[in-house]
Formats: structure tokens, sequence, C-alpha cells
């Protein structure tokens, strides 16, 4: 049974905004998934259905065998602004984890139990903060906080962890730590992983899968060795133009890598490694 299944989803925004468009995905238990796309291309509406932050307008996302909406207890997310706070520590931020499985009014009044204060240490030792758990949030780095986060979410002992681009505000050496401890939390605890990212090359450096997204429909489903530079600018720009076409299955590279690395190397993240062939700048 796949971990997580969208069936015809769609997704319209008031009159006429049209984020998801028909899509239907089956994500197996285990899988590391990328969301890759450009902006307004619908990724984080298909994590905000996911975790029932808003609703399909048609379709149906079932998590394990439940509603999505029926499940948002299970599913840990991780944001780009990590939403700490700023004056508590690390540890007392990974605790407030535990507020989704014990309810507000417990956590508010901060009777946590020794399982849970086991499970924020041992959340933080997995993103490799143990040492750093009595530090203040708001004076750790943006990578640092942005582990907090991944184990706030851990602490939340989700089946499903969705991280909605975790790294975007972080230089290219802080986000490739961040999205190693996110790929080892992941590993260690057998979750389900989908997360969007913007930087193409640190995507494929941790990604098992990768979902390309344009205009509200998957037009990429494939794995590291599928995601030639082609498609990659497929995904951002459109094939030929349009965008309307699929890229799946696109030919080689062979093309001459430094022509058709160039637009793809504009959507991977300035600072990030240019590709492979050297940067052209
Ligand atoms: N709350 C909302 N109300 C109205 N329209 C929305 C809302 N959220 C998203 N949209 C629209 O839905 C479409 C998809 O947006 P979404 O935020 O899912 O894209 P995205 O791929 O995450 O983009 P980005 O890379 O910029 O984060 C866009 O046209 C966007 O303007
Ligand atoms: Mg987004």
């Amino acid at each position: 049974m796949p971990a997580v299944t969208f069936e015809d989803v769609t997704k319209v925004y008031g009159e006429n905004t049209v984020a998801l468009r028909d899509v239907s995905v089956d994500i197996g238990e285990g899988e590391f998934v990328i969301l890759l796309g450009p902006s307004g291309a619908g990724k984080s509406t298909f994590l905000r259905v996911l975790n029932g932050l808003t609703h399909p307008t048609e379709g149906t996302v079932t998590v394990g065998e439940r509603s999505a909406e029926d499940v948002r207890e299970e599913i840990g997310m991780v944001f780009q602004e990590h939403y700490l706070i700023e004056n508590m520590s690390a540890f007392q931020n990974a605790l407030t984890g535990a507020l989704a499985r014990n309810g507000f009014l417990r956590s508010l009044l901060t009777w946590h139990s020794q399982d849970d204060k086991r499970a924020a240490l041992e959340a933080l030792e997995t993103v490799g903060l143990l040492a750093e758990a009595g530090q203040r949030a708001g004076s750790m780095s943006g990578g640092q906080k942005q582990r907090v986060g991944i184990a706030r979410a851990l602490v939340q002992q989700p089946s499903l962890l969705l991280a909605d681009e975790p790294v975007a505000s972080l230089d290219p050496k802080a986000a490739r730590d961040v999205m190693s401890y996110m790929k080892r939390a992941a590993t260690e605890r057998d979750l389900t992983a989908i997360t969007s990212l913007h930087q193409v090359n640190i995507a494929r450096e941790f990604g098992d899968r990768f979902l390309g997204v344009r205009d509200g429909e998957i037009i990429f489903d494939g794995n590291r060795d599928d995601l030639t530079m082609d498609v990659v600018d497929g995904i951002y720009y459109g094939e030929g133009g349009d965008g309307e076409s699929g890229v799946t299955g696109t030919g080689t590279a062979s093309a001459g890598p430094d022509e058709t690395s160039e637009i793809a190397t504009e959507a991977v993240d300035a600072a990030g490694t240019a590709a492979e062939g050297g940067d052209p700048t």
C-alpha cells in the first residue's frame, strides 16, 4: 500500500486559480521525494493539501488508509520560516513537537512526560544538535534553526515528513547540512519524506525520486538518472516554450553539456556548486 495517494486532485483557489490540476500520484513508504518546479507551479499547494492545511476542490488525498484530513497528527511539517520560539532553548522548541500528540493545554502547561523529553533529546541527536540542546533558539544560525525545526517535527513521531523549501534561505553549505540531516532522519526512522526545493543541484544529491510540477500538473516523475538537464529545463521553462508537453523520458544530455546546462544552471541556486561542467561566470 502506498504511503501517500493523490487521486485526481484538483485545487482551485478563488474563482479560477488552478493550483493543482487533476493530479494523481502514488508515493511509496520510505521514499524521499523532491518536488521541483517554478514559482507558482503548485508545490506548496501539493504539500498543503497533504497536511490538511487546505482541502482539495476535487479528488482525494490519502495517507496510508486514511484521508489526509484525518491524520494530521501523523504528519510532521518543516517550513522555510522555521517558526521557532526564539526565547526558548533548542530542547524546549523540539519539545513543542509533542503538542500535536498531547494536546494543547498540556503542552502549554509544560507537563511533558519523561518520554517526551527523551524523544526531544533523541530528535536533537538525529539532527546533530544534542550538544546545543540548551542554547537559545534565537542565538542559533539559520541552518541550526532549521535543524531544530526538523527535530520538532520528529518529536511529533510522524509517519510522513513534509518540508516546504526548508533550505531556501540558507547558504549552500548550510543547505546541504540541513538536507543531509533530514535524509538521515527519514532513513533512521523509516519515514516517507516529501520536500519542495528550488536548488536543483542539492535536490539531485538527496532525492530518490523527483516530481516536476508545472502549471499545477506533474509533468515529470523519475529518479536521479532521469533528471537530465533537458528535463530540468522542461520543468522550469517548458519544453519548446509552451510548458504543455510532458518531459518524461526526454533524450540524453549528449548534445553539449555547456549549451544545455546554461539555462538549467540559472535554475540552480546561484551560490551552489555550478554544474559538473564548470562555472561559466
Ligand atoms: N491562498 C491562496 N489563495 C489564492 N491563490 C493561491 C493561494 N495559494 C497559492 N495560490 C496560487 O496557486 C498557485 C500555486 O501556488 P503555490 O504556492 O502552490 O506554488 P509554488 O510552486 O509553491 O510556488 P513557489 O515556488 O513560489 O513557492 C499560484 O498561482 C498561486 O498564486
Ligand atoms: Mg511554494
